[in-house]
């Protein structure tokens, strides 16, 4: 326990160097933090007197800030060369089933995946018009092999639902096909750049198979690993803009996580406004409803 508790202070402060002043715990986790500290302050025994100990992690503010941060990416991490990818021949579904074979059995990925869970692929209509890109599996992923099965996929699920459409009736993807690795259990980091330019020909790959009308970038990193990692500063700067990404238009927009983390009206309106872009260029039907949602 000791350990865990160690890596991650360390793994804190070393965030906290670079500069992040907020992280993201979920609720789950926060209580299995809380568990492992009530343990070992039970387990120090009643020998020792102690001052009743501070939670090291109390329950965190919400945060107010109306951007999305931008985190600095970590440190490289000496992956080889990303992929050259070639597509097989035959149909689309030929295509992409190889391709998604192609991917869970790469050796690069399969090699940074924990023991028992799973490369993550792309999941969806492989005809669909809007293809959704986030930023890299997190512990729900990794578990079920798929991506946004967790809260920030439910809140993904409502946004798509709110469009009008089923998760069904669109692509899904994330620009990391694994989990980037911590040296704890607990918590994501974003990918580095190494990491996102060993993925991105994945990406590509699934981007020109499903050939949508338009990609949405959910969040920073997707639009980093999209549009590279030195093209904005903040992602207000971009956010709500129509970008390029391998000759299809980009919509930026926030990732669902910051909505759940930011529960304002305002973000959900502008989060709702680039929807209503993307729509309009889908070629969606839009009622007044719509229109006005979160107004
Ligand atoms: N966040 C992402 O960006 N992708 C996922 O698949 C899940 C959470």
């Amino acid at each position: 326990m000791r350990a865990v508790l160690t890596a991650l202070t360390d793994e804190l402060k070393r965030l906290k160097a670079t500069g992040v002043r907020t992280v993201s715990v979920s609720e789950a986790n926060l209580a299995a933090l809380r568990g492992v500290v009530q343990r070992r302050a039970a387990g120090a025994g009643a020998s020792r007197k102690i001052a009743a100990m501070p939670d090291p992690l109390p329950s965190p503010p919400p945060v107010i800030s109306t951007k999305e941060a931008v985190r600095p990416l970590p440190a490289a991490s000496s992956l080889p060369p990303p992929p050259v990818v070639a597509l097989a021949a035959g149909d689309k579904r030929t295509r992409w089933t190889a391709l998604r074979e192609r991917v869970l059995g790469d050796a690069v990925c399969r090699a940074h995946v924990r023991p028992g869970k799973q490369v993550v692929f792309g999941v969806g209509d492989i005809e669909a018009k809007i293809f959704f890109c986030g930023e890299a599996p997190g512990a729900e992923e990794e578990q079920q092999g798929e991506p946004f099965v967790g809260p920030a996929g439910q809140l993904l699920n409502k946004m798509i639902q709110g469009m009008g459409l089923r998760r069904e009736d669109v692509y899904i993807g994330n620009i990391m096909n694994w989990r980037p690795e911590m040296p704890t259990a607990f918590g994501n980091r974003p990918p580095n750049a190494e990491e996102m330019a060993y993925c991105l020909p994945f990406l590509r790959a699934q981007i020109e198979v499903v050939d949508p009308a338009l990609i949405v970038a959910l969040g920073a990193t997707a639009a980093r690993g999209l549009l590279g990692t030195d093209t904005f500063k903040s992602l207000g700067e971009i956010r709500g803009h129509w970008k390029q990404f391998a000759g299809k238009p980009v919509m930026v927009t926030y990732h669902p996580s910051y909505l759940l983390h930011n529960d304002t009206r305002r973000a959900k309106r502008a989060v709702w406004e680039d929807l209503l872009q993307v729509m309009e260029r889908a070629g969606l039907p839009i009622s007044e409803k719509q229109r006005g949602y979160y107004l």
